[in-house]
């Protein structure tokens, strides 16, 4: 066996003040696909995880709320946890930003921050809303942009001419809470200076830590200085205290990525493995984070910036996606495409749609459609059509004319090693996160199982007197051939495949378990694995998610 690789991976945090939709789940399903087909490698695999619980959003949706910013954030940990168990993420903890454990590892990067002289304080002059006294993040100041003249954008950028500019360029500047004109207010903010990690990014971003698209987009940020990062907030914020300095918080984005680390601890402690060792670095484990390309900046630049100057190692690779749309366009909470991650679990099984995901997942940031019908298409095609009909195709036979047990032979052993052949392209393919490319490669091997069984026609001979034994056979290769293809599956499908699992009475958990054939062995009744997918599911989807959304 090849050596053992340990590797960290993790998903970006969601916010802990919305639900989780499908746009999440794409990225979720895409880190659970990694994980949990690196663990059927026997790789030693820690998918540590959080909510993402600070931030001025968080703090005024309690707020309107009426409740406190920890009432929330509980509230929504046990929500989206819910959603994730249900859509099978393979998690192995699961915690919140806003921990003890979080908040010593915050301090510590900063005190080292510090220690290196890569934290600056400086006056800056910021927008306060003078009724609602807060300091206003960008996206809570509307007005007219400077470029285009259309009226209420936001602070930071134009949704109608694509500018982006500073909020103080703004025409006719509103506050977002109050309505009030924001008055310019002095403050004292901390900066983390970037570029004196110029080299150290730069080499890693050339040591193929990130997708060539990914590489390219940073280097264009790197053709200017690196512009120093504002890691302050003013109070009223909820996030962190900066020790020392009252009244002054760390911005979310600061301490967020840190919780990947912080509920990596956790597991650590729990599994008793040298948290210390795994940070260091020359360590020989891996790290991995998925991400949005929405988020590239904070990934691959302020956070290898705050890894390197912690004295941490860096991520092994960051690996980002393109955003989902749903029937050509941006989710829309009018069209009723705006689906929440509960809203299809009450209509639709979870493996129809992470198949769906990978069949079209590559290493690429172009955007992901989900068209409602290709997804039935493909699924019920792919899924329902080839795959879960190969097994349903063989298995009465086994159990009417072999007793329930599978053969001593196969009948076709070159077939059964063609399909092995294509292992190591596979493992490849899931490797390189090009899902689309395993998908591909598998439903061709699913034709071909499909295309034996049609030529072989078990229910002609079944009907032929003394030919029973050979009809068992034929089933026999059939039934191998699933196997093989559901054990490859797994990391996509891995409710049916726990439940093909049962059916064939062996695990399909590991990828080279496929080595040796199933013979000999008695399997279980054959139950329809998958349920086609009907228009009216979809129907279901679109009026419930236009409806939750009133
Ligand atoms: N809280 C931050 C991440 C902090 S990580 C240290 C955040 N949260 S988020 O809830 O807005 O998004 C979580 C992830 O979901 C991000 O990687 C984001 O890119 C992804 N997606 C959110 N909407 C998406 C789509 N419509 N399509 C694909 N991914 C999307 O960002
Ligand atoms: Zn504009």
């Amino acid at each position: 066996m090849s050596e053992q690789r340990k590797i960290l991976v993790t998903a970006a945090l969601p916010y802990a003040n919305g639900s989780i939709h499908l746009g999440h789940m794409l990225e979720y399903v895409q880190t659970d696909i990694w994980a949990r087909f690196q663990r059927s490698l026997g790789h030693e695999v820690w998918f540590a995880w959080a909510d993402d619980a600070h931030g001025t959003p968080i703090m005024l949706h309690a707020k309107k709320r009426g409740i406190t910013p920890e009432q929330l954030i509980e509230e929504m940990s046990a929500e989206h946890q819910k959603d994730f168990q249900d859509f099978n993420i393979s998690y192995d903890e699961f915690s919140s930003t806003h921990s003890q454990a979080n908040q010593v590892l915050v301090e510590l990067i900063w005190s080292r921050l510090q220690d290196k002289g890569a934290v600056q304080a400086r006056t800056i002059s910021q927008y306060h809303d003078p009724e609602a006294n807060i300091f206003l993040p960008d996206r809570f100041i509307r007005g007219t942009c400077p470029r285009c003249q259309s009226k209420d954008q936001a602070g930071d950028s134009c949704d109608a001419c694509g500018a982006s500019y500073d909020p103080t360029d703004l025409i006719d500047p509103q506050s977002a809470l109050s309505g009030a004109t924001p008055v310019l207010k002095d403050t004292e903010h901390f900066f983390v200076t970037l570029e004196q990690f110029r080299d150290s990014l730069s080499t890693w971003i050339d040591s193929g830590a990130v997708q060539s698209e990914v590489a390219n987009k940073l280097k264009e940020w790197f053709g200017d200085a690196l512009r120093d990062w504002d890691v302050t907030r003013d109070a009223p914020y909820f996030g962190f205290p900066i020790p020392g300095q009252p009244d002054k918080y760390f911005y979310v984005w600061l301490d967020a990525p840190v919780g990947y680390l912080a509920s990596f601890q956790t597991i650590c402690e729990r599994e008793g493995l040298d948290f210390e060792e795994w940070l260091s670095p020359d360590s020989t484990t891996e790290m991995h984070h998925f991400i949005g390309k929405d988020i590239i900046y904070f990934h691959c630049l302020f956070w290898p910036a705050m890894l390197e100057g912690a004295g941490f190692r860096l991520p092994t690779k960051v690996h980002a996606h393109g955003f989902l749309t749903v029937n050509g366009a941006k989710m829309s909470k009018s069209r009723g495409t705006f689906i929440k991650a509960r809203t299809w679990l009450d209509h639709i099984n979870p493996d129809a749609l992470r198949y769906y995901f990978a069949a079209k997942l590559t290493p690429s940031l172009g955007d992901i459609d989900l068209s409602l019908d290709d997804f039935k298409a493909r699924v019920n095609s792919d899924l329902v059509g080839k795959l879960v009909n190969i097994a349903s195709r063989c298995s009465g036979f086994v159990h009417k004319l072999g007793g329930g047990c599978l053969s001593s032979a196969l009948p076709d052993p070159e077939l059964y090693a063609h399909f092995l052949q294509q292992q190591e392209a596979i493992k490849a393919d899931y490797d390189q996160v090009n899902f689309a490319g395993a998908m591909r490669q598998l439903m061709a091997l699913a034709d071909e199982a499909n295309q034996y069984i049609d030529h072989h026609k078990p229910w002609q001979m079944a009907k032929q007197e003394g030919r029973a034994d050979e009809v068992v056979a034929i089933c026999t290769q059939g039934l191998n051939l699933f196997r093989v293809l559901i054990t490859w599956l797994q990391p996509v499908i891995p409710e049916t495949a726990t439940q093909a699992s049962l059916f064939l009475n062996c695990p399909v958990d590991r990828f080279d378990s496929v080595n040796e054939p199933l013979l000999n062995h008695s399997i279980e009744p054959f139950k329809p694995l998958m349920q086609r997918i009907e228009q009216t599911q979809l129907d279901q989807v679109l009026d419930a998610s236009r409806e939750s959304m009133t």
